[in-house]
């Protein structure tokens, strides 16, 4: 297994191109399901989840074809020959459960693994099986299967209890071959969200309301093949804007929309962070303030994702006061602070409230990641300590981030990669 290890106390410098959104990519290539025609991806992240679903289309029968640096898809689902989902490849990517709505619809029945948790959460799947058997499927969870079959979809209303990304998108992509018109209320509406709903409307689905809670799908006509650039990563934005901050640097993230981050650049402009905005980008200037703590809690966008709870994190360790930050999405994405105190962070946990304490000078250590964002904290860590910090198990940070020792050392800082 790979580890990073990383000298910090330098400040990043630069401009970084981001790349295309794993949670957008990842429904849009299950997307392809929905048609026999070709479907082609641009600005696709080169990460392993997406290497992960690739291999689970495959198993059905798509043809999946990476360009050569891996950013162009090429998908075409013309004859699948299982709609069978396997463990072996679910347990390893929960958003495999995508693509129960899309085999469904398409063939009449699907069987896919249970996702089961992961380590932030139990993450059940409760409201994309209710949203399905109220499109008219029947649904039962037999031996670690979920077995879905329906003659024919009809639209229905659904409400989602709660808001939820991907059974947003897995209805969304049923009900765009289902007859009649659906109404999902309380749908998320999350940009990547907003990015499928986009896809499926140039492949001839009739969707309204996207970017809203209330989807409207007019189903029913089939679906044509499609050419679909991926929107930038947010997240992968805000981690390199978190890291420029906490570094006091200057950095210019390039490929993302300003509106996609809104919450967070609000609360970073709050704590004294110096931004810049354009159209499709935005930076980090150099400033000689303080970091304020700022009281922060997760919400469904539009408010701060809970994808960069564990950034926003190690940045408030460097910031003057204290700083109450609230998860209200997960019930176990705390899992970055037992690492950041054992390198010297001031964090007090109360239930779903972390109470923390700044600034604290943090020092290198070996730590462990558990999940892709917390790994993506504990590097921001690594960057603010004033020696050597190594991080291990670096392949969750590689499921969602495109060789980030390579684009961090190109913005000044020193870190490498190393076999374990
Ligand atoms: C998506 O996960 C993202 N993954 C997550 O990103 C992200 O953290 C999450 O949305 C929240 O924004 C992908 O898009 C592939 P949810 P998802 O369903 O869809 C509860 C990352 O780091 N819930 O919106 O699985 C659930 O337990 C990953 O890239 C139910 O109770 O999350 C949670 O408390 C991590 N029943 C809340 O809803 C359900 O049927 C939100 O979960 C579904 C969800």
């Amino acid at each position: 297994m790979d580890i990073l290890t990383i000298r910090g106390g330098k400040s990043l410098r630069g401009e970084v191109l981001v790349e295309g959104a794993k949670n957008a990519a990842l429904p849009e290539m299950v997307a392809a399901l929905l048609t026999t025609e070709p479907v082609t991806l641009e600005n696709v992240p080169n990460v392993r989840d997406i290497s992960t679903m690739a291999a689970l289309l495959r198993s059905f029968g798509v043809r999946v074809e990476h360009d050569a640096e891996g950013r162009r898809l090429s998908l075409r689902a013309e004859d699948l020959h299982t709609r069978r989902a396997s463990y072996n490849l679910v347990r390893t990517m929960r958003a495999s459960i995508l693509t129960l709505g899309a085999l469904l619809a398409r063939e009449g029945r699907a069987e896919v693994s249970l996702p089961g948790g992961c380590a932030i959460g139990t993450r059940p799947i409760n409201l994309h099986l209710e949203g399905l058997k109220k499109l008219g499927a029947s649904v039962a969870v037999e031996h670690g299967y979920v077995h879905a079959t329906a003659k024919r979809l009809r639209g229905a209303e659904i409400f989602f209890d709660t808001k939820t990304v991907t059974g947003t998108e897995n209805l969304m992509m049923a009900a765009s071959l289902a007859e009649g018109t659906t109404v999902l209320q309380n749908a998320a509406c999350e940009p990547e969200v907003s990015d499928l709903a986009e896809m499926l409307g140039a492949m001839g689905a009739h969707i309204e309301g996207a970017g809203t809670d209330v989807l409207t799908i007019h189903g029913g006509t089939p679906l044509r093949g499609v050419e679909h650039r991926v929107v930038g990563d947010r997240i992968v934005a805000g981690t390199f804007l978190a890291a420029a901050a906490l570094t006091r640097g200057a950095v210019r993230t390039a490929g993302v929309r300003p509106a996609h981050l809104r919450a967070f650049l609000d609360k970073l402009h709050d704590a004294g962070v110096r931004l810049e905005e354009a159209d499709d980008a935005v930076a980090v200037r150099p400033s000689d303030d303080t970091l304020r703590a700022r009281d922060m809690v997760t919400q469904p966008y539009p408010g701060i994702a809970t994808d960069l709870q564990a950034q926003y994190m190690a940045l408030m360790t460097q910031a003057h006061g204290t700083a109450v930050i609230e998860e209200t999405i997960f019930e176990n994405r705390f899992m970055h602070v037992s690492e950041l105190l054992r390198m010297g962070a001031d964090i007090r946990l109360d239930g779903s409230t972390a109470v923390v304490r700044g600034p604290t000078p943090l020092t290198g250590a070996h730590v462990m990641a558990t999940d892709l964002r917390a790994s993506a904290s504990l590097v921001l860590a690594g960057l603010a300590a004033d020696d050597e910090t190594v991080v291990h198990r670096v392949y969750h940070l590689d499921r969602g981030y495109e060789r980030i020792e390579e684009k961090l050392r190109a913005l000044g800082a020193d870190v490498e990669r190393r076999e374990e």
